[in-house]
């Protein structure tokens, strides 16, 4: 509680005479009337640790008596008999710390006590068109009331624009949470590395990895991709159907969700543990490209840089090949590498997989990065055997042709440069 007091208090005080509104995630049908189990939005977990449904979050640092107030579900016993406990309004304050609380069907009548006075909303727009319209009409409401009242906002301005930032710094105890999550994909990674063998399926290297995370209390971070062969090609495949064959090559993105927070991790390896002299070049290159873009993880260095020197060195390997051709800088200009390389190096992580924060700062300026924030090195090389080259590009020896590897670690920025957090599976050769 006191931990996400402390952050509701760091928003708050960037809010000035705002009221900001969070909402908690929508529920979602897996079929017929079953859902799919809940998970509160990241945001909303982030400043409240509250994981119900159908809640609305209201910080109003202006206001004489509530600066927080939580809009929940009222106790209800049949409803709990079916679907379990509920917090209710009074434990909304006694164990979530707002100052007062509501049912959430009251949230129309009593919004208005928090906004009338707030010279402006933040609130974050897209995840919900219903919601995103009764916030819409409550502020023409508060509107039409200005010109005798005086009060009431007269904008609205992106709350994570203000969020987002707190979020990208991780705090000792969030990196606590991650270490863990990591913990468990690297064990289930080097067990997945044992396991593959000729003959076995997809699926069943999924589901030891997947064992590995639910039997320590996680579970998937996101569908785990499980790719031999040429399905390694298909950035996010997830059906894990195939059965293994000598000579392919297995990629594995798998990583774990643990008290909220993810992982990441990939790993490419010869399903027989002897990798082709044409898997073993693309492979090369790969993890060349990742150590180049690793080097560039260091406090005060812009976002870009990483990436920019993944491409390069995934460039000139193509290059030293023949399957690119041309000039290197003109390459990179054009993008011709993107048949064979189409997605960026990277991404934040943390309570989501893809975590919120910002790249760019500016047209031509990238985000500088900082200690505490957790970032994932991820270059690759696929190709497809439906891939087509850019245009003068020549076209794909058929010994090339169904090669995909991605090496993908999870990285901490520190004061003195960075730390590998998944160090703990194997990439060498
Ligand atoms: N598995 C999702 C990602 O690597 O971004
Ligand atoms: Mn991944
Ligand atoms: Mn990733």
């Amino acid at each position: 509680m006191e931990q996400h007091r402390q952050r509701r208090e760091k928003l708050m005080s960037k809010i000035g005479s705002g009221t900001a509104i969070f909402r908690s995630a929508p529920t979602a049908v897996m079929h017929n009337d079953v859902e799919y189990n809940f998970r509160q939005d990241s945001d909303f977990f982030y400043l409240t640790g509250f994981d119900e449904p159908e809640a609305v979050a209201v910080l109003a640092p202006h206001h004489e008596e509530h600066q927080f107030v939580l809009f929940v579900r009222p106790k209800d016993l049949a409803k709990e008999t079916w679907s379990g406990l509920r917090s209710g309004v009074d434990l909304a304050k006694e164990k979530y710390g707002a100052d007062e609380a509501y049912p959430i069907n009251e949230l129309d009548e009593k919004l208005p006590l928090y906004l009338n006075k707030a010279d402006r909303i933040y609130y974050h727009f897209g995840r919900d068109r219903g919601f995103d319209a009764k916030i819409l009409a409550h502020w023409q409401r508060q509107l039409k009331q200005y010109p005798k009242r005086g009060t009431g906002p007269i904008a609205i301005e992106d709350a994570n624009m203000l969020l987002w930032p707190l979020r990208s710094i991780k705090e000792p105890e969030e990196l606590n949470l991650m270490r863990r999550a990591v913990e468990l994909a690297v064990e289930a990674h080097n067990l997945a590395r044992e396991m593959a063998a000729p003959g076995r399926y997809e699926y069943e290297i999924q589901a030891e990895m997947e064992r590995i995370f639910r039997l320590n209390g996680g579970s998937p971070a996101y569908p785990s991709i499980v790719a031999s062969g040429e399905n390694a090609c298909i950035l996010h495949y997830v059906e894990n159907t195939r059965q293994m064959q000598a000579g392919d090559l297995l990629l594995i993105d798998a990583g774990c969700c643990y008290n909220y927070y993810n992982s990441d991790i990939t790993r490419t390896f010869a399903v027989g543990g002897q990798m082709s002299a044409e898997q073993k070049t693309i492979y090369e290159i790969v993890l060349e490209a990742q150590k180049q873009a690793i080097a560039q993880v260091k406090s005060g260095n812009a976002y870009n840089l990483n990436h920019d020197a993944a491409v390069r060195t995934i460039v000139e390997g193509l290059m030293d090949l023949g399957l690119l051709q041309g000039d290197i800088e003109e390459i990179i200009k054009e993008e011709k590498y993107k048949p064979f390389y189409m997605h960026r190096t990277g991404h934040w992580l943390g309570l989501d997989v893809h975590d919120p924060g910002p790249y760019k700062i500016a047209e031509d300026s990238w985000h500088i990065l900082q200690p505490g924030q957790v970032l994932t090195i991820e270059p690759g090389i696929y190709i497809s055997p439906h891939l087509k080259p850019a245009e003068d590009q020549p076209e794909i020896p058929d010994r090339w042709q169904g090669i995909g590897v991605r090496i993908e670690d999870d990285v901490l920025v520190t004061v003195e440069g960075c730390e590998v957090l998944t160090a703990g599976v194997p990439k060498e050769l």
